[in-house]
């Protein structure tokens, strides 16, 4: 009995960890079905299949095992083709890229008209819990639910406010008040305040349930979406309460910037400007050229491809990962002490200024004036001797009092260092029209 028992648990894990594997199978499948289309070849490569075949069969030790292994190959190229068929019979479904995780991989669909597309691309045939605020025009969860099994909508007030406990609290209880279930899912369609919270709420309902992030603001399709990051604020902290929860799937339709305010628009593109500075040459040039950076879904693709490749690299953001906080250590700091006053990417703007080379940070405000984001602070509005206490409360603040900070030595690369307060306290001083820093 007890042998039994074992074998069976043992089971159950294989078939646990083969399931997973056969979802990151079929997630490689759907990229080279979509290079095949791509490129005119057909779906079934019978020369390929039979090496496969071959080698993968030559692994088994058991030579009495291997006639099994070889069917249960079969079986799975079979099914694999068949579903490549499927996916290219319904229409494009190629993902922008696919982010890897510690738990597994999820798509970015990125292109126009997504949201009409979201039924075929995300498993929404099956209660959906779609949720929005105030600010989001209602259009965009209309379309959305049209294409649900079944669907609840809850609409959060719109800004920052609502990442609070009391707001997670309401939203959790209208999940429980609907009934979901933990093979429902969540609906994210708003900006990073949004999607926050419902990706928060996803974590912590029945200890984590799907989510899917359809972000609607230039911050949350270049930044927020991708990188699996959840929080709400907590007695003034900014996101102190939280979770790594990655999505299910992200979907981005650039169609819905027709409706951000400009403020809002230009206010994400200093996180495009951040990722140039520090990643990507030529994403920054697009940016700096006098014509205009071109189709918006260029840059956010450039972005995703650098966060990608960043949150991949350091998940849990225990090192490189804090490389996107570039701007942010003095930007945290401007932000809490303008109160309200300035949007987040404004004050990462003004934050990137001091942190840079010379030649770079005169070519970084010229970038800055261009969009419109702001290149000065005026210090009677804003308290210095603030900026630089919530500065050094940042998460970034060594034990020694020095804080890590990011530095651009040259556009496209980055350096980590160390700075004291007094150090911050010159590059702030630059930003009011004060002695530039060295
Ligand atoms: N999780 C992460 O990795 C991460 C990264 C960066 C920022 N963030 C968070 O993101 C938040 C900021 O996100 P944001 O800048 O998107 O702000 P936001 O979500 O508050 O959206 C800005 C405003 O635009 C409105 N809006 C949204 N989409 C619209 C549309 N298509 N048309 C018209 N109006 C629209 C919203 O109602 C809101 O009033 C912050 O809380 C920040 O902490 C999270």
């Amino acid at each position: 009995m007890d042998g039994l028992r074992k074998a069976r648990a043992e089971i159950d894990r294989i078939d646990a960890e083969l399931a997973g594997l056969f979802e990151a199978r079929m997630t490689a499948a759907v990229e080279i079905a979509a290079y095949k289309q791509a490129n005119g070849l057909p779906i079934r490569d019978s020369a390929r299949e039979t090496e496969i075949l071959a080698r993968n069969t030559a692994r088994i030790k058991d030579a009495s095992l291997r006639p099994h292994y070889a069917a249960f190959q079969k079986a799975l190229m079979a099914c694999s083709r068949g579903y490549q068929a499927e996916l290219l019979q319904t229409g494009d479904t190629r993902p922008l890229l696919n982010v890897h995780t510690a738990e597994g991989t999820y798509p970015v669909y990125l292109r126009r008209g997504a949201l009409r597309e979201a039924g075929r691309l995300l498993r929404l045939d099956r209660r959906v819990f779609l949720v929005t605020d105030e600010g989001v025009p209602s259009a965009y969860a209309q379309i959305l639910a049209a294409q649900c099994g079944q669907v609840d909508c809850y609409t959060a007030p719109q800004g920052e406010a609502s990442k609070s406990p009391a707001v997670l609290e309401a939203l959790l209880s209208a999940m429980l008040q609907a009934g979901l279930t933990r093979s429902d899912c969540v609906l994210a369609v708003g900006g990073g305040v949004v999607g926050d919270l419902a990706g928060l709420a996803a974590a912590l309902y029945q200890r984590g349930i799907d989510w899917y992030n359809c972000p609607t603001t230039t911050l949350s399709m270049v930044d927020s979406s991708i990188g699996g990051k959840t929080a709400i604020n907590l007695c003034g902290t900014k996101n102190a309460v939280g979770a790594f929860a990655p999505p299910s799937a992200v979907l981005i339709d650039p169609d819905v910037l027709e409706t951000l305010p400009r403020r809002q628009l230009v206010n994400g593109l200093a996180e495009a400007v951040k990722m140039g500075l520090t990643h990507n040459a030529a994403l920054f040039a697009r940016l700096e050229a006098p014509a205009g950076y071109g189709p918006i879904e260029d840059v956010i693709a450039a972005c995703l491809r650098i966060k990608q490749a960043v949150v991949e690299a350091d998940e849990r953001e225990d090192g490189l990962r804090r490389v996107l906080n570039f701007g942010h250590t003095l930007g945290h700091g401007i932000e809490a002490a303008a109160d309200g006053a300035l949007l987040h990417g404004e004050c990462v703007g003004l934050g990137m200024l001091p942190m840079c080379a010379p030649e770079v940070r005169a070519r970084l405000r010229m970038v800055l004036q261009r969009l419109g984001l702001p290149t000065a602070i005026h210090s009677q509005a804003i308290d210095p001797k603030q900026v630089i206490a919530a500065a050094a409360h940042d998460k970034k603040a060594q034990a020694t009092g020095e804080i890590q900070i990011v530095f651009v030595p040259e556009i496209g690369s980055y350096q980590f260092r160390r700075a004291g307060q007094e150090l911050l306290r010159t590059m702030l001083d630059s930003l009011a029209g004060k002695e530039e820093p060295k």
